[in-house]
């Protein structure tokens, strides 16, 4: 077990039950990390109360069984009866021999195996995908590599916006276009032009008008004509949406594909087994559910409307039906909504109504792992200069020129293909790290200069000591494989202060996980190469003579720079090997 925190649970809990007489499986030593010391335990508190007994007579006795002594140099009672602890090296460097022999680098596989659908970038059918979209792709993507790391079955699910009233002026559009021209606007990506001009045309032409709203009729009555032209939007739209995902390297394909569409067939059941719970209400000609807790100013109950007055069913009753597929067809235990902040009245109601029903039982659990806006400069929302939404692919190519030409300036001797590859892994790196690495319910202002630059807590900064790492063996030119074998001596601070970082890994991967919080995993990348940084700068690993501290540092190179590798892999983020 990599984190020394579990390690030293197990041997506490030993020790408590030679000093109480417990049974082990019944102790919680209550270990936890400390400012004064590496961790304190504070199990003797609970112990005591339940004992009848004194907890730093306990907390002493524990001590004194000398159980704790091949794992700590330091034990001291303080308080009440807490127990400080403080590592010795040696242990803190077989620990870290375990984790650099193992393939996960000491990360635990998840407890319970859940099977999860995760939902998430899904855009808008001939719309443009905006920072919002761009936003739940990340972080979907991030949680996605995190869940299936530690074994969980991780299902994919795109539920892109390819159904509703819309399609019927959007598909009257397409053939006033003609369909190559339209097509083609689409799939080049200037979804902008056509949504809007489709809505111009809508507002100021009532023969247009009319024809769109016949063409949803047509398109709901399945006429055949009317669902290969929806088809075609979809399709075009899909191709641009896949070069923005292959631009970002996310994992999402088109098996992923679920869109409100794909739940058509299910809307009318939603509806009956509604009505069969006696859930259904009427509400001024509209089919509704009043949600368990939810009130209005007013303190009314809020309806949750289904099925308006025209019969026309809406997105609650959509989410109704995704949720019944995954929990019914696709046995998911947990689903994750990354969706933006402002949808979250709309999905608790959703899961409300869904609890009510039965559809959403334990250990059956719904999360809306919800985010913030991303802002321009002057801190309103993020926009071009020409206040229209900025295009994704434009950003990202952005993002790579710019970090291609700065590859180049550090890197004149590099082949131009090379200084082209590390550009699009700096480049895209830098766009998801500044976002991800805030805490995804805050705003975060985009900023050009600042998630480019090589210091502070941004993607370039953690790529470089990662490629410095690599160059490290360049130079040493050596078998890297076999260094994972060697027990690293933590003789000076900054070693062992190194050591502690990357023991945490393990930790950090569950606690981001527990939290659907990427920027913790962050947070901890940023302070492992600040630690990795202080100790190269302290500890010269190449000019040492010494035979044995040069494999040792070596050895700490290498488990360093497969962290972070593996972290970044972890946010969605590609580690050059120079830069
Ligand atoms: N397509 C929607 C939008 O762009 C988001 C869909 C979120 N997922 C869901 N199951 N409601 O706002």
């Amino acid at each position: 077990m990599a984190d020394p925190l579990f390690t030293i649970s197990s041997t506490l809990r030993a020790a408590f039950a030679v000093v109480t007489g417990l049974p082990p499986e019944e102790i919680d030593p209550v270990v936890r990390p400390s400012d004064r010391a590496d961790a304190q335990a504070n199990g003797a508190l609970a112990l005591a109360r339940q004992l009848g007994k004194q907890p730093r007579e306990i907390a002493e006795a524990v001590v004194a069984t000398g159980m704790l002594a091949a794992s700590c140099s330091v034990t001291e009672v303080a308080g009440p009866g807490f127990i400080n602890l403080t590592f010795k090296p040696e242990f803190l460097a077989s620990e870290l021999a375990d984790a650099a022999g193992d393939e996960r680098l000491g990360v635990r596989l998840a407890g319970q195996q859940r099977t999860v659908v995760i939902d998430y970038s899904h855009p808008n059918v001939a719309k443009e995908m905006h920072v919002g979209h761009l936003r739940t792709t990340i972080i979907g993507d991030s949680l996605v590599r995190l869940l299936r790391f530690v074994g969980h079955r991780t299902i994919l699910e795109n539920h892109i916006g390819d159904w509703g009233r819309q399609f019927g002026m959007l598909i009257e559009h397409l053939l006033d276009l003609g369909e190559t021209e339209g097509a083609h606007e689409l799939s080049v990506g200037d979804l902008n032009t056509f949504y809007r001009e489709a809505a111009r045309k809508f507002d100021d032409n009532d023969e247009f008008k009319d024809r769109s709203r016949r063409r949803v009729v047509e398109l709901q009555g399945g006429d055949a004509e009317t669902l290969r032209l929806w088809h075609l939007l979809v399709d075009e739209s899909m191709r641009y949406f896949n070069q923005v995902y292959a631009q970002l390297g996310v994992l999402l394909s088109n098996d992923d594909l679920m869109g409100e569409s794909a739940y058509n067939d299910m809307l009318a059941m939603v509806v009956d087994r509604l009505r069969d719970q006696g859930l259904l209400q009427h509400s001024q000609g509209a089919e509704v559910v009043f949600a368990d807790g939810f009130v209005n100013r007013e303190g009314d109950p809020l309806p949750l409307i289904v099925r308006n007055s025209l019969g026309g069913f809406l997105y609650a009753a959509t989410d109704l039906a995704c949720i019944i597929d995954r929990v019914e067809r696709l046995h998911a235990d947990l689903l994750v909504y990354v969706v933006g902040a402002p949808q979250a009245h709309h999905l608790n109601m959703v899961f409300a109504v869904a609890r009510m029903a039965g559809w959403l039982a334990p250990p059956v659990e719904a999360v809306h792992v919800a985010f913030g806006n991303v802002l321009g400069e002057d801190r309103k929302m993020f926009k071009s200069r020409t206040g229209d939404t900025v295009k994704l692919s434009d950003l990202l190519d952005e993002a790579v020129a710019r970090a291609t030409a700065s590859v180049r300036e550090k890197n004149p001797e590099m082949s131009p293909s090379e200084q082209a590859e590390v550009g699009e892994m700096i480049g895209i790196g830098a766009i998801k790290y500044a976002d991800l690495s805030t805490d995804r319910l805050k705003d975060y202002v985009f900023d050009w200069e600042r998630m480019l630059a090589f210091d502070g807590n941004t993607a370039p900064y953690l790529q470089y000591a990662h490629a410095r790492i690599c160059s490290i063996f360049r130079r040493a030119d050596l078998e890297r494989a076999s260094l994972g074998s060697i027990v690293p001596s933590l003789a000076a601070p900054q070693e062992r202060a190194l050591a502690l970082a990357l023991l945490q890994f393990d930790t950090t991967v569950h606690d981001t996980l527990d939290k659907f919080s990427p920027h913790r995993l962050c947070t901890y990348l940023f302070e492992l190469a600040q630690a990795f940084t202080s100790f190269y700068e302290a500890c010269p690993v190449l000019k040492d003579g010494h035979e044995a501290t040069r494999e040792s540092r070596l050895a700490l190179c290498d488990i360093t720079a497969r962290t972070l590798h593996q972290g970044l892999f972890l946010l969605g983020i590609e580690a050059p090997e120079r830069m």
